[in-house]
């Protein structure tokens, strides 16, 4: 539960995606995951490397029977603070995370950049502070998982998307039926 787990994904596509206004495949959502949340370039179609990676997908599910509701692949939604406070936000960065995500966020031995070239640009999930605050809430500090406050992860989330992502000039063609939320930051 909140971790992004591929438990299930499989039956979880085809889906309808506001951000491009139509019904896609997993293949689609694999590409969008490797354009954006990677910050890389998409993956031929019927390539080695993604079929090899929609079998993994699929042999992740298998003891899953498909219920109506996947409820778990989805962030748990937090209170949203009417307006996080960054500066807060960083002190507790120092505190729990620059030691594993370095303190100028591009990563360490230990873990990956928040922001920066290097890391997901400014059309993923990650990049809205609401999605970035529910993974933060049920996944970090990684050996403490939701020991902050809903407002804290908030801060903190604010903190970590108040720094410059590399951009994805395709961005401009997302929602085009609307339905955009409010948090994306274009
Ligand atoms: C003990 C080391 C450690 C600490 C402390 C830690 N993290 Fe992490 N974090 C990791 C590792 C390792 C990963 C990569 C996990 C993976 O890929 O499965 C990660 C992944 C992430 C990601 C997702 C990055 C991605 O590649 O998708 C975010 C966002 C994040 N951490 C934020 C934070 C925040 C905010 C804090 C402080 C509240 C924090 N982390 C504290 C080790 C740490």
């Amino acid at each position: 539960m909140g971790s992004g787990t591929y438990v299930g994904v499989i039956y979880a596509y085809p889906q309808y995606k506001a951000r491009i206004g139509r019904v896609i495949s997993l293949e689609e959502r694999i590409h969008e995951c490797v354009e954006r949340s990677l910050n890389g370039k998409a993956l031929p179609p019927q390539s080695a490397a993604m079929k090899a990676i929609q079998v993994y997908i699929s042999w992740l599910s298998q003891h899953v029977s498909p219920p109506a509701e996947l409820t778990w692949l989805r962030f748990p939604a937090l209170s949203l603070k009417a307006q996080p406070d960054t500066n807060h936000g960083a002190r507790l960065f120092e505190r729990s995370c620059a030691g594993c995500h370095g303190a100028d966020g591009h990563g360490t031995e230990m873990a990956p950049p928040l922001w920066g070239p290097h890391f997901f640009n400014i059309a993923s999930g990650l990049a809205r502070v609401s999605q970035a605050a529910a993974f933060i809430k049920g996944n970090m500090p990684i050996t403490q998982p939701g020991t902050f406050s809903d407002a804290d992860t908030f801060d903190i989330a604010a903190f970590v998307n108040s720094h410059p992502r590399p951009d994805y000039p395709p961005k401009m063609l997302d929602y085009p039926k609307g339905g955009k939320p409010t948090d994306v930051p274009y």
